[in-house]
């Protein structure tokens, strides 16, 4: 294992959730932290919450220009986090709204892409990139959830092709249950409690995951030399039940 104490990360979707999680965990560690999303406002917060020692950058991962500039002004870095995402589509396939999934994929998915892209010009020798799935592509919601769950899945695919192009760069994904974040007050508002009770009473680890109980997963694949081409589930047993 590797010590991250030195090293730049860029954690894309920093300001909120599991990335703010993966930064906050990752500058304990020692590492020199940069975050980026859409809102300026949000960046600021959590840079405050951050204590002040994490750097951000405004940044649409859909946009391409946005993107290149994102790299341009981080500079040469050792590890790319990219947990930036949207709530799912969630209609039945009969009824879908093709405006909204094109949304939904372009920014998840190509917007990986892009990330991908642009990061190996200033990725230093030795380091990784760590992409996002979930429970989704192993758990879909029904109805509804079969764009989610596709999404998901590829970037299984992804990573292994992308680990064998850009060797001996390393390429993982980490593939969350369900998270405490601010992602689920969007989708359900005040019923994230009874939801979340629901679950926990499911699942064999008893409770839903905090952002820092899965940040580890992200630490683990940046410091693990040997670890490529592969998906971590932390998902709290949800694939069992
Ligand atoms: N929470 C869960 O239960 C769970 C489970 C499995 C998988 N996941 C996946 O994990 C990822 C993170 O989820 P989360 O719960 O941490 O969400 P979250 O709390 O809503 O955080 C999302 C972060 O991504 C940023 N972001 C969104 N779209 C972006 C874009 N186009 N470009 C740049 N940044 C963008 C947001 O900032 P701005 O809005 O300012 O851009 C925010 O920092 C998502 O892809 C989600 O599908 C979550």
């Amino acid at each position: 294992m590797t010590t991250l104490t030195g090293k730049k990360i860029i954690v894309v979707g920093g300001s909120s959730g599991i990335g703010f999680g993966v930064a906050a965990a990752a500058l304990e560690s020692g590492a020199e932290v940069v975050i980026a999303g859409r809102s300026a406002e949000k960046l600021k917060a959590a840079e405050k919450r951050l204590g002040g020692a994490a750097r951000s950058i405004v940044a649409d991962m859909a946009n391409e220009a946005d993107v290149a500039r994102l790299f341009d002004q981080a500079g040469a870095f050792d590890h790319l986090v990219a947990t930036a995402g949207t709530p799912p589509p969630n209609y039945p396939i009969g009824e879908a709204d093709m405006a909204f999934v094109r949304g939904f994929i372009d920014s998840k998915f190509t917007g990986a892409v892009m990330l991908a892209k642009h990061a190996v010009r200033t990725l230093n020798k030795g380091g990784s990139m760590i992409f996002t799935s979930g429970i989704n592509k192993d758990r879909p919601p029904v109805p509804g959830g079969s764009v989610v769950a596709a999404v998901a899945g590829s970037f299984t695919y992804f990573a292994r092709a992308l680990a064998l192009e850009l060797a001996p760069t390393r390429v993982n994904i980490v593939s969350p249950g369900w998270v405490d974040t601010e992602m689920w007050d969007e989708i359900v508002g005040e019923a994230k409690t009874g939801y979340f009770d629901q679950m926990a009473a499911r699942l064999p680890a008893g409770k839903v995951a905090k952002p820092a109980d899965i940040a580890p997963a992200y630490l683990y694949l940046m410091q693990n030399e040997f670890m490529t081409g592969e998906t971590i589930h932390i998902d709290g047993g949800q694939r069992l039940v």
